[in-house]
């Protein structure tokens, strides 16, 4: 059986059993899928233009005045089918273009790095010093440290090479617990430096910098979309793909390690420097990120009582992992602290340095979880709620990811009847992003439009606000003025999963500052970590009660914090070590477990908050 996907014109054949939404993938068409082909999201409609679908859960075949539609995810062919994909439903392209080239620059001084390139002279044997070669290196090399291993291919070669070149020569020494391994050995007179590589991959995007090992210097950076968004979404949608879908897990895999080694090749080809002299690699992410890149399931991380497959990773040799660059490069994976407290919010606090810092510091990252550690040098306390991927533009009638048309810029007049709008790039709305929705809650909230629920106030003379599907509806920008043929419009069910998921991570705050006993006016510094931070807008984050109202001087957005901890891991060895201390000492506060999350979450579902005194700032409508 075929299945053509119009307006593409491809024709691919259906497997038994294969639904329209894994049809597309032969085909290379990727539709949206929030819920990771449950059946719950709609994200994935398709048109049906002509043939038989067999429906495989109640209600995923359905007419409209437009035509019959279908959720690719729970439809399976039943003769030749046809089938537009809508611009809304398809995952452009597009998507992964001109992402995140942003990193952070700056030079790490006096490198100690994972990696060393050390030319050494060796005194040579004697009939009364017959120490054997490898012995005889180690001691030359003691003060660099201890020689605790030696790759086997390093050892054939060390005698001859010793002896062609009168025992001085060059060598390779990879970190491998507190010694060092021999990696390689070559002639005295090597002049090409080590590289390596920091990577960071982040359930949206993925980030590279490519850096001289010897120097410290920052040759390049590139950044993309993972090439998993395809697959699935956010987090859960990931696991449920890899548990649901034949080969599942290994898809995932190789969906990420396209992405990292695209970028690597992009580098390569940027620099000129050969993949084959990166030496060494150091990766963070969340838990769920790494155990997709090593092919680890991390299908019982999702499940009570959340125990992720590992916390701490061995290190690697890149062919192992699948990495394109050296093949016996070493790497370096940091360690997480829980199922959804991971290596990337440790890299971050190496990165902001808050571990070190007096007083108390909060490091915030919002995504589909919102993750965040508070303390300094004293002690660590970290949690994760789940925001839900209301953040990232999903799970919202007109959300998208911060691409080009993002609607990220929303000013309501008061009384709400105009609105101005700004997009990514100036180019037609395609929809709402994360940072937009925020200015939309805000801004919606200031003009009067919603009461302090976040509930619309109905008002018969605003042509703006009109009953939709799901109750009221706001309408941010009309059909015809759109990149997608769709109104935009910000329905009430939106506004309320927004609410709520600004509401579980206020709550994660207020919990862990109840845990360590302090107020919020005890945190004397925020750091405001990734790509969505970016976009964030202070003041409107603090009217709806997302962030706290501290003195604005204390916000601090730091970037990608998680791909510049891994480059200080990458530059400096006691930082791999600080990593293990910090994810050892960092206390993992279980929000389900005993706190008072709950309670903290029901009164954070107004704007900004039931307790108005912890919003002194913020001035109410009306
Ligand atoms: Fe099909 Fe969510 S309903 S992917």
């Amino acid at each position: 059986m075929q299945v053509r996907f119009q307006p593409d014109d491809v024709t691919v054949p259906a497997r038994e059993g294969e639904t329209l939404l894994q049809a597309g993938w032969q085909a290379g068409i990727y539709l949206r899928q929030t819920c990771g082909g449950q059946g719950t999201c709609a994200k994935c409609r398709v048109e049906l233009l002509s043939g038989e679908l067999t429906a495989l859960q109640e209600g995923a075949i359905w007419e409209e005045a437009s035509g019959r539609w279908a959720l690719a995810c729970q439809t399976v062919p039943a003769s030749e089918v046809e089938v537009r994909v809508p611009p809304r439903t398809r995952l452009s392209e597009d998507e992964g273009a001109g992402v995140l080239t942003e990193t952070d620059e700056e030079e790490i001084a006096a490198p100690a790095p994972l990696y060393l390139r050390r030319e050494v002279a060796l005194k040579a044997p004697t009939l009364e010093d017959a120490t054997d070669d490898l012995l005889r290196l180690g001691m030359a090399l003691r003060a660099e440290g201890e020689l605790t291993g030696a790759r086997l291919e390093a050892v054939r070669r060390l005698p001859t090479v010793l002896r062609e070149h009168d025992f001085q020569i060059t060598v390779d020494l990879a970190r491998r617990g507190g010694g060092w391994e021999l990696a390689e050995v070559s002639p005295p007179g090597v002049t090409e430096p080590p590289f390596g590589v920091a990577v960071d991959i982040g359930t949206t995007t993925v980030a590279v910098s490519l850096v001289d090992l010897s120097s410290g210097y920052s040759l390049a950076a590139a950044g993309d979309y993972n090439a998993q968004v395809r697959l699935g979404e956010d987090v859960i949608s990931r696991i449920v793909f890899t548990e649901e879908s034949p080969h599942g897990l290994h898809d995932m895999r190789r969906a990420v390690l396209n992405t990292v080694n695209g970028l690597l090749e992009k580098l390569s080809a940027r620099t000129s420097i050969d993949r084959n002299s990166i030496r060494a690699a150091a990766v963070a992410g969340n838990t769920t990120m790494i155990s997709l890149l090593l092919g680890v399931s991390p299908r019982f991380l999702r499940r009570e009582p959340y125990v992720p497959p590992l916390t701490r990773v061995p290190v690697l040799a890149a062919r192992e992992v699948g990495l394109r660059i050296h093949p016996e490069a070493q790497v370096y994976c940091l360690p997480s602290v829980a199922s959804y407290l991971g290596a990337d919010l440790v890299s971050g606090v190496l990165a902001t340095g808050l571990g070190h810092s007096e007083g108390v510091s909060l490091l915030l990252d919002v995504g589909t979880n919102g993750e965040m550690v508070l303390g300094g040098a004293d002690w660590l306390l970290g949690c994760a709620c789940s925001a839900g991927p209301a953040f990232e533009g999903s799970g919202i009638r007109s959300g998208t990811r911060a691409v080009p048309g993002a609607i990220e810029k929303v000013e309501v007049a008061p009384g709400g009847r105009s609105v101005e709008i700004g997009t990514m790039g100036g180019a037609r709305p395609v929809g709402i992003c994360g940072s937009g929705l925020i200015e939309a809650l805000g801004s919606l909230a200031e003009a009067g439009v919603l009461d302090r629920a976040g509930k619309f106030l109905p008002d018969p003379d605003n042509p703006r606000l009109r009953r939709g599907e799901d109750g009221w509806e706001y309408l941010l920008a009309g059909a015809a003025d759109t990149a997608v043929e769709e109104d935009i419009v910000l329905a009430q069910t939106d506004l309320d999963n927004l609410i709520r998921a600004k509401g579980a991570i206020f709550a994660g705050l207020r919990t862990l500052l109840q845990v360590a006993d302090l107020r919020p006016s005890d945190i004397q510094r925020v750091y405001i970590a990734g790509g969505f931070g970016r976009f964030l807008d202070l003041e409107r984050s603090i009217r709806i009660g997302l962030l706290p109202d501290l003195p604005r001087e204390v916000f601090r957005y730091v970037g990608n914090s998680s791909l510049r901890g891994a480059k200080e891991v990458l530059l400096d060895r006691r930082r791999w070590e600080e990593a293990h201390e910090t994810a050892d000492r960092l206390t993992y506060v279980e929000l389900s477990a005993g706190t008072s999350f709950m309670d903290e979450f029901v009164s954070a579902l107004f704007l900004p908050h039931t307790d108005l005194e912890l919003f002194p700032s913020v001035r109410l409508a009306g």
